[in-house]
């Protein structure tokens, strides 16, 4: 048996800071299970309650923001996605009230319109010594399972590592402008590195967000 439970959500355990809950117009969840050590953050699932008086069948989709448990859940809904897996507002009032309530649930691909996978360097960033950056907008239902940071001037690439959540950090990165690959894992088994078009600019700056210039499905 599963539940869902509806809590306001902090910053979070992924890293994505106040993005974390405005991303995909606020309908983010904290996972148990699911966080995986961090590598679920950014996942989406397609979440439904199963009570056929209240709920729709199309249920919500969510991303993956948090880590967290209560109640032996599987996911902490935002109290919008909570709201938005029921047929109407009076369900949905129904709903809150109860708080914990059984759920059927399955990953599904993020989308993301008009968006590429963003760099967005961390605050506790401090150019050249300490890089930390988190990936933003990744759409698809793969996990990003490692990063590489290489000199764009003789390929001399390191391997990140994931200090927690979705934040990947070096100290001492390369110098000049760096140039990121990400390897792309599915359930299958399936890998892929994927390249961006963009590098990530000399004077890269804590708290500034660059455009990769690619996107996955
Ligand atoms: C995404 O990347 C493509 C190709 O690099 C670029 O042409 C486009 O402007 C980018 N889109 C956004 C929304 O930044």
């Amino acid at each position: 048996m599963v539940y869902s439970m509806n809590l306001v959500l902090v910053a979070g355990a992924c890293g994505f800071g106040s993005f974390g809950a405005t991303i995909n117009g606020g309908d983010v969840s904290a996972a148990s299970d699911l966080y995986r050590n961090g590598v679920g953050c950014g996942a989406c699932y397609q979440v439904r309650c199963t009570d056929s008086k209240y709920c729709s069948d199309k249920g919500v989709n969510v991303v993956i923001t948090d880590s967290g448990s209560s109640d032996r859940t599987d996911f902490i809904l935002s109290r919008r996605a909570f709201s938005r897996m029921a047929q109407t507002t009076d369900a949905a009032a129904s709903l809150l009230s109860r708080g914990v309530v059984d759920i059927e649930y399955r990953r599904v691909s993020c989308s993301y319109p008009g968006k590429n996978i963003t760099i967005k360097i961390d605050e506790n960033s401090n150019n050249p010594y300490y890089l930390a950056f988190a990936l933003w907008y990744q759409q698809g239902n793969k996990d990003i399972t490692a990063v590489q940071l290489c000199e764009t001037q003789n390929f001399v690439c390191k391997l990140l590592d994931r200090s927690y959540g979705a934040v990947w950090t070096t100290t001492s990165p390369p110098s000049g402008p760096l140039s990121l690959r990400m390897l792309f894992s599915g359930d299958e088994g399936d890998e892929a590195w994927v390249v961006p078009v963009n590098n990530i600019p000399q004077d890269w700056k804590a708290g500034d967000a660059y455009d990769s210039g690619v996107q996955v499905n």
